[in-house]
């Protein structure tokens, strides 16, 4: 792992990012409390090289104006391939460590959000939702993201911990997915990751009743006046309905799109302390 120059945090750089248009670059270093495979992405070093943003690679049907979206034949949508190639001699025997390596990668060359993934739970009924959320830290116990525990996501947790997670790098043109179960983290984890989450973001933790129907935006910013004056001039405490679950995976899929659809995939399956892995068809 290399050590960044800058000393930014991760949601500074991804402002950074959005406003001035340009690429950063994460350069991760493990925080002195981790081991060598955990990489506390709330305490990421950053090192930001500024680069022109990258043209979309996507090339639309001629029929596509560029004005409206409607009614364009997304069949005809098209990607250049991507020169890339998974090959069994170069998977490490430790899905973690693979994932590990691919996601340094998309660190340093995905524009935005290389840590977003896409969570699918099932409600009661077994029916299926699925929601972006942001990867906080991952080691060999799995894989964290925080939320609101009064949540839809949470609600379907309680009733069913099977979820999936799925990252999608297209500028790699890797998707990685993870199929597990989902733990509830400590309360001392979870106050660990709240201490170092901007003072905006402690209090919007407060402020949002997650997933509940809000008759307005005003509901929201009244109680953001309402829980700034609260807490004003001290610690913002960690809401008793917000912290982290760990994923814990019994399959990790790591994919690599090739030429003529010959796509690389390779799935590590839990079995008892070891991992089995084996290629599937594309
Ligand atoms: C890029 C991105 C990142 C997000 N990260 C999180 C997150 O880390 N935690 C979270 O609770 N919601 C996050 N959200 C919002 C969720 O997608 C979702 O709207 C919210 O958690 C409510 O989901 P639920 O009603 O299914 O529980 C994110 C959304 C986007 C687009």
């Amino acid at each position: 792992m290399k050590i960044g120059h800058a000393d930014l945090k991760s949601s500074e750089a991804n402002e950074f990012g959005r406003t001035a248009a340009c690429r950063a670059t994460f350069i991760l270093s493990p925080s002195s409390t981790t081991t060598s495979m955990e990489t506390d992405l709330s305490t990421t070093h950053l090192q930001l090289t500024i680069v022109p943003c990258q043209k979309a690679s996507y090339k639309m049907s001629d029929s596509d104006t560029g004005k409206s979206y409607a009614g364009m034949d997304v069949s005809d949508l098209r990607r250049s391939a991507v020169q890339r190639k998974l090959r069994r001699k170069d998977l490490k025997d430790d899905p973690f460590q693979q994932f590990e390596d691919w996601f340094e990668l998309a660190c340093e060359v995905v524009q935005f959000d290389p840590n977003a993934m896409s969570m699918c739970s099932v409600d009661a009924d077994n029916r299926p939702y699925s929601r972006t959320v942001l990867l906080k830290s991952f080691d060999e116990r799995g894989f964290v993201f925080y939320t609101n525990f009064e949540s839809r996501k949470a609600q379907h947790i309680a009733a069913n911990p099977e979820v999936s997670l799925l990252f999608f790098w297209p500028t790699l043109g890797r998707q990685v997915g993870i199929r597990g179960t989902a733990e509830k983290l400590s309360a001392a984890e979870s106050l660990r990751y709240f201490a170092t989450r901007p003072r905006g973001s402690q209090l919007g933790a407060w402020v949002s009743p997650q997933t509940s129907t809000i008759t307005s935006r005003a509901v929201l910013k009244n109680k953001f006046e309402e829980i700034k004056q609260k807490f004003a001039n001290r610690e913002v405490p960690v809401p008793s309905f917000w912290g982290g679950y760990r994923i814990v995976p019994r399959e990790i899929e790591f994919w690599q799109g090739r030429e003529d659809r010959l796509h690389d995939r390779f799935l590590y399956s839990r079995e008892l302390d070891a991992w089995r892995l084996e290629r599937l068809a594309p």
